[in-house]
């Protein structure tokens, strides 16, 4: 099973991602948790990337596509494929993972755009941000998160619908009910 999930902060790629990873026994790549590492670990890349994360901004490309290849690579050879959580998150990641995972046969099978009304995200990050203390979760650098994603990510959506296999789903009822949802279209490839 080879899944990217494509979708808005506060949607529910991580939430999602380990349901999908743990029913369908694939690894749960997440993008944003292998980078906090790196700055929890303060190696060279978490130096570098630190402020891009605090700030709500997007690692380079080129950062995202070194630290991300390899995993997935490993993961669709080794462990029966992937979840993607957070990445590709540009066209231009898009297309360089494409590339490699075309060198390697192992293109996406699915992609699953999840989104919900910005007035149901800002609800769940803020209240994650009194339980977690995640250091982007402040009011207004997940306005700005809000804005990068319908900027940069979002277009997205058409490149993967012009190939045919994106899928969108409403995140908006409560969690089960949208695995529910991902789970219809995805049993029937598992
Ligand atoms: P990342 O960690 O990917 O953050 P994000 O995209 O902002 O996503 P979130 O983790 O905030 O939300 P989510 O959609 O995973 O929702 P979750 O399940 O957690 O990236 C962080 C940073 O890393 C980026 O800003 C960037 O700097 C960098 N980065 C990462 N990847 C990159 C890339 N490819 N290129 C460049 N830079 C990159 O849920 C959120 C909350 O809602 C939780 O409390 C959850 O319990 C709750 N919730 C979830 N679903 C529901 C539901 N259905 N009903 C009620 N509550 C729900």
């Amino acid at each position: 099973m080879r899944v990217i999930l494509v979708a808005p902060p506060g949607a529910g790629k991580g939430t999602q991602g380990e349901r999908i990873a743990t029913r369908y026994d694939v690894p749960h790549i997440a993008s944003g948790d292998l980078f906090r590492a790196e700055v929890a670990r303060d190696t060279v890349l978490g130096r570098s990337v630190r402020n891009d994360l605090d700030a709500g901004e997007l690692v380079p490309d080129r950062l995202v596509v070194e630290l991300l290849t390899p995993p997935v690579i490993q993961a669709a050879r080794e462990d029966g494929g992937y979840v993607l959580d957070g990445f590709p998150r540009t066209v231009e990641q898009a297309r360089l993972a494409a590339e490699v995972a075309r060198e390697h046969g192992i293109l996406a099978q699915v992609v699953l755009a999840l989104d919900a009304p910005e007035e149901v995200l800002l609800d769940r990050l803020v209240g994650r941000a009194g339980r977690e203390g995640r250091r982007d979760d402040a009011s207004s650098t997940i306005r700005h998160r809000l804005e990068i994603y319908v900027d940069q990510t979002r277009p997205l959506i058409d490149f993967y619908a012009q190939r045919g296999i994106l899928h969108r789903i409403d995140a908006t009822p409560p969690a089960d009910e949208v695995s529910a949802a991902i789970f219809s279209i995805l049993d029937p490839l598992g």
